[in-house]
């Protein structure tokens, strides 16, 4: 098999890495980068995002628009393009990859399913068959009314084109459905009218499923599990995971091949996080990230390599290693105002909680529900460490500086 050669930044020999979308992950991914001596590009829609701040060049465009980053791409020359978020302009990605101009992550096709929750859902259970809640779309109200009608109460609609949560509603009664549609016209992040319609899954948890495709010692793609990760979502985000989730043998087997065959699908190489609802032995899937996932980021305190730190080495074809060091959690951490610049008191009321660390992300504008920063904690047992984690995420206080 051929060895894998990585260059020096800023020289004829460097290995370049463009990051699409810049966020709090993809800083993390960065930074595993720049471990490595790659060269980093970070792309993002707004000025000094988290990624922008760690990374060799930035880059703020429109990303959604196909022109637009097909010259940054052209100007820059990645040898990879790592989507980061959602909103990208998926089809110029898919001509990229076919004009192998540069390797999309994991391929284009799964960036390209994935930004659309009607992509991935019809392809998990209709192509693969796996086992997922009952859905509709719908394009109108009428057509809303209709979807609803058929798969019953209660329900989640959700706009087929956003993420954490936005524009997602749960409906108990037909006249709800009115202000379910005006929500999801509002969070949707392309105004396209279509929603999706799920049947609500009592789960009694659920779980990421962190999963890295990586070349292995004989040249094949193989295919790593993290332990699972727990975590709690508010309005469809998240607030607060843990790892490992306490599951039975069973659901971890069923959540595992789950994870199996749509990464396999989806192919190409990197981590992914498959999102799943358990109930006793029963398993749905949910959604798929082709990229690091943010209650993984509690793997930062856990793992002997973090998500960000296996997506790099698995994206560049570097050998991975999924071994849990410690039991830990997350807490996020919401900026609490509208303001621009703030400060955060209580940085060290937070770090004297035993076993615990703190991130907070950079980001140059604070909103009430905006993630700002993420506790870590470790402790005897997840209840300790998620205790421990809220703790201390709750003594860091955001300020107007
Ligand atoms: N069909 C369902 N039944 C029960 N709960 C659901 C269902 N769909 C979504 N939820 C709840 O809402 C959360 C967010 O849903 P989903 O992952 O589809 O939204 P999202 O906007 O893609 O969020 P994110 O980008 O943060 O993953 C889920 O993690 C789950 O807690
Ligand atoms: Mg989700």
């Amino acid at each position: 098999m051929k060895s894998i050669s990585l260059g020096t930044p800023l020289s004829p020999s460097a290995t370049k890495v463009m990051l699409l979308g810049s966020g709090e992950l993809g800083k993390e991914v960065i930074i595993a980068l720049q471990r490595l001596g790659v060269e980093v590009i970070a792309v993002d829609r707004y000025e000094h995002a988290p990624g922008h701040q760690v990374a060799h060049r930035a880059h703020v465009i429109n990303m959604a628009d196909g022109a637009t980053l097909r010259a940054l791409i052209e100007k820059e020359r990645p040898h990879v393009i790592v989507p980061e978020i959602e909103a990208i302009a998926t089809d110029m990605l898919v001509q990229i990859e076919q004009e192998g101009l540069a390797r999309v992550i994991p391929t284009a096709r799964a960036a390209k399913l994935t930004m659309n929750r009607e992509g991935i859902r019809r392809l998990a259970a209709e192509t693969l068959g796996l086992p997922t809640s009952p859905y509709k779309f719908a394009n109108s109200l009428e057509e809303l009314h209709s979807a609803v009608a058929s798969i019953g109460y209660p329900c989640i609609i959700k706009p087929v084109m956003s993420s954490s949560g936005k524009g997602q509603s749960k409906v108990d009664r037909s006249e709800e459905v009115q202000s379910a549609w005006d929500c999801a016209a509002s969070g949707s992040r392309v105004d396209q009218g279509r929603v999706i319609v799920e049947g609500f899954i009592p789960f009694d948890y659920e779980i990421t499923q962190l999963t890295v495709r990586a070349v292995g010692a004989d040249g094949k793609t193989e295919t790593h599990f993290c332990e699972p990760i727990g975590h709690v979502q508010v309005q469809g985000d998240y607030v607060e995971s843990w790892q490992p989730m306490a599951m039975s043998p069973v659901a971890l087997q069923r959540s595992r091949d789950i994870a199996k065959k749509v990464t396999d699908d989806l192919g190409g190489l990197g981590l992914f996080g498959v999102e799943l609802f358990v109930k006793g032995d029963m398993v749905w899937f949910s959604e798929v990230s082709p990229r690091p996932h943010d209650t993984g980021m509690v793997t930062m305190c856990t793992q002997r390599l973090n998500e960000f730190e296996l997506h790099a080495r698995a994206i560049l074809g570097l050998p991975v290693d999924t071994t849990l060091r410690a039991v830990g959690a997350s807490a996020v951490i919401y900026g609490q105002l509208e303001e621009k610049g703030i400060a955060f008191t209580g940085v060290d009321d937070a770090m004297r909680v035993p076993e615990s660390d703190i991130r907070l992300f950079g980001k140059p504008e604070s909103f009430k529900r905006r993630r700002m920063g993420v506790a870590l904690a470790n402790g005897k047992d997840t209840d300790e460490a998620r205790t421990r984690a809220k703790l201390a995420a709750s003594k860091v206080v955001p300020v107007k500086a």
